[in-house]
């Protein structure tokens, strides 16, 4: 049984609790910290587990074998590099950093521990649909990838969500998973800036469009709108040689009623991604307790923020801005 410590018990490390002790095996939390000590203490206490004053207590404790980072973006590479000074494997919800900078040094003390420690929390990898769409690219039935169309659309986003965020917060999930989808880099990114919602806080530019190049030439565009109103939805189409290939609406049920049909929309990324948590979260227990690495790596995380670097420069100089990343360590080919 895993022993699982978990950092920012939030709206994220709180659905992630009730599936490890609900619905996954092999795994259960036993401690939390969080910046709030009542709240943690208050889910400690949920959870009959322990909460530690602060997070280096919770991940240099004997009772602790694996962590689960589940605070904001730019608290995770202090813990991250605790676990990897301490050999503990850890799951850091998305982005591993907000910056590439962040990223890199946590990849470089990774790859001198001389282990793979680090998973991140790219859940989309696991959605069977993604799986689907990438099966099928990848039998070259339809020819080569020329385009990408996503779609990232919020209800709307909370008071602690900053403009940058849009790109390394929230494109940050296209990012990963084009370039899973494709297997190959972004060379360039370039944001454009359509008529803003007058429902949005003015400090966001909503919605937006992230325009990405990979290295073959493939473009794709990344329209996102978190503060659209009506639901949370995500949407991706493929454009290829010989044919299209796009994820189907998201509710396995169809709505039928006088009113007519219709397939209702999820209103959060928990809805929408149920499954993908569960598998996602099921293979990184089972890993721990074989001593394994599974999932994205600091790698993944790395390259992921060093194009939501370019991304977010775009948004404030016009044009397109270069995506600057070194070469892939051969620690994690
Ligand atoms: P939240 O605000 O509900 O929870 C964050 C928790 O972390 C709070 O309890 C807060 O007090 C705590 N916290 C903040 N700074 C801390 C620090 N320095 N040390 C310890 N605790 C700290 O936020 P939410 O929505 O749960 O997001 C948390 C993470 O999960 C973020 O990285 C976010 O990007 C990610 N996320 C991932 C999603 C996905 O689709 N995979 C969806 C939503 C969030």
């Amino acid at each position: 049984m895993a022993r699982i410590g978990m950092i920012g018990p939030g709206a994220m490390g709180q659905a992630h609790i009730e599936r490890i002790h609900t619905v996954i095996a092999g795994g259960r939390v036993v401690a939390v910290s969080d910046v709030d000590q009542a709240h943690a203490q208050a889910v400690a206490d949920r959870i009959g587990g322990t909460a530690y004053a602060s997070s280096k207590e919770l991940i240099e404790s004997l009772e602790v074998d694996a962590v689960m980072i589940c605070s904001h973006g730019p608290a995770h590479e202090t813990d991250l590099l605790a676990c990897i000074a301490t050999g503990k494997p850890v799951l850091c919800e998305k982005p591993l950093t907000p910056t590439a900078d962040a990223a890199l040094r946590v990849m470089e003390a990774e790859i001198a521990g001389g282990r793979r420690l680090v998973s991140v929390g790219f859940m989309r990898r696991f959605d069977r649909s993604y799986r689907q769409l990438k099966t099928t690219l990848d039998s070259g039935a339809l020819g080569a990838p020329l385009m990408v169309n996503c779609a990232h659309r919020n209800p709307s986003v909370p008071d602690h969500y900053t403009w940058d965020m849009a790109i390394n917060d929230t494109a940050i999930h296209e990012v990963d998973i084009m370039r899973w989808l494709l297997d190959e880099e972004f060379v360039s990114a370039r944001v454009d800036q359509p008529r803003r919602t007058s429902l949005a806080p003015a400090r966001l530019q909503d919605p937006l469009v992230l325009v990405l190049t990979t290295a073959s030439g493939v473009r794709v565009s990344d329209e996102i709108f978190v503060n659209c109103q009506y639901g949370y939805d995500i949407r991706c189409e493929a454009v290829a040689e010989r044919g299209t290939l796009s994820l189907a609406d998201q509710n396995a049920i169809d709505l039928r009623t006088s009113a007519g049909a219709s397939n209702p929309i999820t209103m959060n990324h928990n809805e929408r991604f149920f499954q993908a948590f569960v598998t996602e979260v099921q293979e990184w227990v089972s890993a721990v307790d074989r001593g394994e690495h599974t999932g994205s790596t600091a790698w993944d995380g790395y390259a992921a923020a060093s194009v939501c670097d370019a991304g977010v420069q775009a948004l404030t100089d016009s044009g397109t801005v270069p995506v600057q990343m070194i070469e892939r360590p051969a620690f994690y080919a």
